[in-house]
């Protein structure tokens, strides 16, 4: 079989693990693998396919590089008018047996279409907010919330010297993964995410507190909560309808909260794209490997319209229909045990 394989949306570190298994992989059954540009974009201009030549020497060089070396976009076909069909027909130009996207959401809703007018498409779930529903890790997670928590480990030492708080606001759109790992794993004051309300009183009550018992306050907050003093809206989309975040000013908002109702020098940081960048873990270079040859061998077995998934440790498969809309979000009892570590 000749397969394709591309990745969409923001990218993270693993891609590039994913890419190489699913070429080894493909390889070692006598398959062919071409690289598609761009995301969607590579199949999205009719009679125009971008692609990249993928060979062993390539994707072996990649597998310590965090990005895509098949490069991104957030292209939707799905609102360009006539853009499913150009995408099969590129697939169709390319000779594609099937293709293997890696995403988030966006990404798989669109294979999830596809799927659903017959062609062979199969998904790897990617994004380091992890909130893609059905898997319990989305490769790109684990890189992305170590490299927060050390910037939380790092926050603490400098606020302990300066007897300053600190807040430090993290991606995570919808869900506040990152935000909870990096916080329960660097020992933050509060963790603030988008998945339940918080009380902004009792937090600077508890930093106040903690000051007043010599301790250090760093608070992690997921760039899609909205405090006090930060604005709803950004102004500008993109082809998905997702607002830039980074712009609503969420760690400024809550540090000088805090700063007024506390009295306490509070300083605010925004690593940003920091955390999407960099080598992939240990665990990410392991999870991304097994996703690419799991997605492999579902395209064998010919069960298309499915996105691999990680549950309990073990690799399954579920149908994209089922993914495509939905969140995995942070579960009440896992925020309230992390709410009674400070
Ligand atoms: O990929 C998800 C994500 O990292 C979100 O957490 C964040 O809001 C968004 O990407 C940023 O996207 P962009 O790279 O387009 O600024």
């Amino acid at each position: 079989m000749n397969i394709g394989v591309l990745t969409g949306g923001g990218d993270c570190p693993g891609l590039n693990n994913a890419i190489r298994a699913v070429f080894h992989r493909a390889a070692s059954s006598g398959h062919t693998v071409v690289g598609i540009r761009d995301g969607w974009a590579g199949l999205i201009t009719p009679g125009k396919p971008l692609t990249l030549a993928l060979d062993r020497a390539r994707v072996d060089a990649a597998n310590t590089v965090g990005g895509t070396m098949l490069g991104s976009s957030r292209t939707n076909p799905m609102k360009k008018e006539g853009g499913l069909e150009a995408v099969e027909a590129n697939m169709k130009q390319l000779g594609l047996d099937a293709l293997v996207a890696i995403g988030g959401d966006d990404t798989l809703s669109v294979a999830a279409a596809l799927a659903a007018r017959g062609d062979r498409v199969v998904g790897i779930p990617k994004t380091m907010d992890n909130d893609v529903w059905g898997t319990d890790f989305c490769l790109g997670f684990d890189t992305a919330a170590s490299t927060a928590m050390d910037a939380v480990d790092r926050l603490q030492t400098t606020a302990a010297s300066h007897h300053r708080a600190m807040v430090i606001e993290v991606m995570g759109r919808d869900a506040g993964w990152v935000a909870m790992y990096a916080g329960i794993g660097g020992g933050a004051a509060a963790i603030i995410i988008p998945e339940f309300e918080f009380d902004m009183d009792a937090i600077c009550r508890r930093i106040a507190e903690r000051q007043a018992r010599g301790e250090v306050s760093v608070v992690v907050v997921a760039e899609g909560v909205t405090p006090p003093g930060a604005s709803a809206e950004t102004g500008a989309v993109d082809a998905f309808g997702h607002p830039q975040l980074a712009k609503k000013g969420v760690a400024e908002a809550l540090a000088s909260e805090i700063e007024k109702q506390t009295g306490i020098e509070t300083r605010w940081v925004v690593p940003g794209h920091i955390l999407r960048g960099g080598s992939p873990s240990l665990v990410d270079r392991v999870l991304s490997t097994r996703y690419g040859v799991a997605a492999v061998e579902l395209i064998e077995n010919g069960s298309y319209g499915r996105m691999v998934a990680l549950r309990g440790g073990e690799i399954i498969d579920i149908p994209l229909t089922d993914v495509a809309g939905k969140n995995h979000r942070v579960d009440r009892a896992f925020y309230d045990m992390a709410a009674r570590l400070s």
